[in-house]
């Protein structure tokens, strides 16, 4: 047997700006792991080569023709042996077909970058994984190289938890081997307020036995490298399981009646029925809850007005009340869907801005010659007509210089549109990830734009009637204006999209990334101390010109932070710089910059600044800056632990037994026999 590379990360909390709705149009996949086979390379210009790069480019059209997005499956081969390339991607198996489009589109050409000469390489995002081979890879189990990851954070009675942690594995682990996508879900109560959360999922070329063997040898491993621990995942080629004490995947519909849940196999009695559909959540579900619920508020404005009309008339002297005013302004913000189409010229490819992480977005002209940025939500927003206005109207007030202002929205039949002003130097990320950009900015324009951005989320924070929590502060949702000030794009959505803070809708955010910030692993809530810790990784991403997401250092700090992190304790902060930047910076201002960012990010969310206080500290050189404490997102490799030497072979049967952890053994010998 290959001797096992063990490599063990380990993830503090999350990394927040990568935070994105999970029933939207994805960003950029959420990167974790990778492998590049460094036994086999193939030579530049070879057979292999263009036999890959035919399979890769043609792998998004054929898996689309092949329905492998919706089955979150697909296995290809171009070329004939022995320079055939076999292929094949599995997404996790809650997400919708257009998210593992997304993810394995991306991979398809992050991989190569990650591993340009390998025959055999494989990538782990959160959303997917991708593999190919010189060799045949499919319908075997592949488990020489395995991932493990786990939370930091300490269970609270360990024994009970890991108990609960095996047995619901295990119930997981016997659902997904019947389940015709190999993939399931669990749930259970661990405290009152507590839930635990239980993924298994194998590839869908495996047979039910070996699909069977590769869960129970990859949850035996659990108890050693994440026992304990309030998250753990172990991933092979050939099979994932993970649990959790957060919903990290998006639940399946309550299993209430959804009229006709389609199951393709009996479920156990304990367990939840799921309808299969294409986002995991039927429609007609979402229409059954959203339908009542629309209709009532709808009924409950209706009577609203009629009685402040009849009150009206009976008091003139009553003066006018917000609610009053907020219909004015509904009226003034509303547009047509004509205007919108000639605006934007049909939607067209030719307006098109981009994709952000609520739909598509499109440049516009009014017939006023005002310019501006339509943004076309995707469908699903679960909300209601009179709710989706009644937020708009809340975040149309929110006016700043450094926020994107929204003009208006426009509602017909099934389309939602937001119209926001035109902001012309494209966002952040363009600029500060391009080699060949890079140099545009420089230390004065970065900085300005720190000081920018601190304001615009201050403002959020505190200086508007509401306090809004951005959620999702990165790169992309920064824009540029003709004089390069920063403006925050995206924020509102939460409530522009009925997503608030109650536990009925955290399942529904959730699930795009990796470990959670352990306020909300707790609390089901974001404060505004996470939207500290996505100004935090934007400082340093600014300062660097790195993104964090794919950053790749050969020296052992595989991300971002833990990178700076390094740097700062070896007292060479300066190495961080981006080497656009060497010859036009003040030391003074990168060092307080850096030193802020460390404090942003670091993992006791009350150890963050608050923003009005990140903005003191940028504006006078008289505030002292405390020292930072190590970054909350840490990834490290562990090998040190002593995990076992060779892959699901537990020979040793004391340590298996000494594990607190209730691994069903019987399946264990009975799927490895010696
Ligand atoms: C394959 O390429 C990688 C990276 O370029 C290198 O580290 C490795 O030694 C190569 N392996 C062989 C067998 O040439
Ligand atoms: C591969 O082919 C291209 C043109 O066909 C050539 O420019 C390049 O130098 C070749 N690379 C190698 C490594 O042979
Ligand atoms: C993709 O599909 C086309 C048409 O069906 C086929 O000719 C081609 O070989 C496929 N490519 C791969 C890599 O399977
Ligand atoms: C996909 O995998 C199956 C085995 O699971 C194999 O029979 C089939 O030929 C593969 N498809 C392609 C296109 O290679
Ligand atoms: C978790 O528990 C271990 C020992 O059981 C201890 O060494 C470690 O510091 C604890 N970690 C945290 C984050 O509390
Ligand atoms: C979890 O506990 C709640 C109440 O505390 C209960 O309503 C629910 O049915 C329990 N769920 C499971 C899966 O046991």
């Amino acid at each position: 047997m290959t001797p096992l590379i063990f490599f063990v990360l380990f993830l503090f909390v999350i990394y927040l700006s990568s935070f994105q709705f999970s029933f939207t149009a994805a960003a950029d996949p959420t990167y974790v792991y990778h492998f590049c086979s460094d036994t086999a390379n193939f030579t530049r210009n070879s057979t292999f080569e263009s036999n890959l790069n035919r399979l890769l480019t043609s792998l998004p059209t054929n898996a689309s023709r092949g329905n492998g997005f919706s089955r979150g499956f697909f296995n290809a081969t171009a070329g004939q042996d022995p320079n055939r390339v076999y292929s094949l991607f599995l997404c996790r198996g809650d997400q919708t077909t257009d998210i593992c489009q997304n993810c394995v589109t991306f991979a398809t050409r992050d991989v190569i970058r990650l591993c340009p000469v390998s025959k055999d390489p494989i990538v782990w995002y959160d959303e997917c994984l991708l593999r190919y081979s010189n060799k045949y890879i499919f319908s075997t189990i592949e488990t020489t190289r395995t991932v493990y990851l786990w939370n930091t954070q300490n269970a609270t009675d360990p024994v009970k938890f890991n108990d609960l942690v095996g047995s619901l594995m295990s119930e997981a682990a016997s659902q997904a081997v019947n389940d015709p996508k190999n993939f399931a879900t669990k749930m259970a109560n661990f405290t009152s307020f507590q839930n635990l959360y239980a993924l298994a999922q194998c590839t869908q070329d495996l047979s039910s036995s070996d699909c069977n063997k590769c869960l129970r040898g990859a949850i035996a491993q659990l108890p050693t490298c994440c026992g304990g621990k309030q998250g753990g995942r172990v991933l092979t080629p050939s099979c994932i399981v993970r649990y959790e004490l957060y919903p990290f995947y998006n639940e399946p519909a309550t299993p209430a009646p959804a009229p006709t849940p389609v199951l393709l196999s009996p479920p156990p009695p304990s367990s939840v029925i799921r309808p299969r559909g294409k986002s995991g959540i039927s429609s007609s579900t979402i229409i059954a809850i959203v339908a009542p619920i629309a209709v009532a508020a709808v009924l409950f404005v209706a009577c609203l007005c009629f009685l402040r009309r009849r009150a009206k008339k009976k008091y003139n002297a009553v003066p006018e009340e917000n609610a009053d005013n907020d219909l004015t302004i509904l009226e003034s913000l509303q547009f047509d869907f004509e205007t919108i189409e000639v605006a934007t010229n049909k939607f067209s490819t030719d307006n098109k801005l981009g994709e952000g992480g609520f739909g598509e977005v499109y440049k516009g002209v009014l017939p006023s010659g005002q310019e501006i940025a339509v943004k076309r939500l995707s469908a699903s927003s679960g909300q209601g007509a009179q709710e989706f206005k009644n937020e708009v109207v809340l975040v149309a007030k929110l006016q700043h210089r450094n926020l994107v202002r929204l003009l208006g929205f426009c509602l017909e039949g099934e389309e939602k549109i937001l119209v926001y002003e035109f902001v012309p130097n494209k966002s952040l990320d363009y600029f500060l990830y391009d080699p060949e950009k890079q140099g545009q900015l420089d230390w004065s324009r970065r900085y300005k734009i720190i000081g920018g951005i601190a304001r615009g989320i201050l403002y959020l924070h505190e200086d508007s009637r509401l306090r809004i929590i951005h959620r999702d502060l990165k790169a992309s949702n920064i824009l540029l204006d003709a004089e390069m000030n920063p403006k925050i794009s995206d924020f509102g959505m939460a409530r522009i999209f009925g997503v608030d803070q109650t536990q009925g809708n955290t399942s529904r955010i959730a699930g795009t990334f990796g470990y959670m910030a352990p306020e909300y692993a707790m609390h089901g809530q974001f404060s505004v101390k996470s939207d500290v810790y996505g100004f935090g990784v934007l400082v340093l991403e600014i300062i660097t010109g790195k993104k964090n997401s794919s950053f790749y250092q050969t020296d052992g700090a595989r991300d971002l932070l833990s990178y700076a992190w390094k740097q700062w304790r070896d007292g060479t902060p300066l190495q961080l710089l981006d080497p656009n930047l060497t010859d036009s910076h003040s030391r003074n201002e990168v060092i307080r910059c850096i030193q802020l960012g460390l404090l942003c990010v670091q993992e006791d969310p009350a150890e963050r600044p608050s923003m009005a206080t990140i903005v003191l500290m940028l504006n006078s050189y008289s505030v002292t800056l405390p020292s930072p404490q190590q970054p909350a997102f840490f990834i490290g490799s562990r090998t040190e632990r002593s995990l076992p030497t060779k892959e699901f072979e537990f020979s040793d049967k004391s340590t298996n037994k000494s594990m607190p952890w209730s691994v069903d053994e019987a399946s264990i010998t009975e799927v490895y026999p010696r």
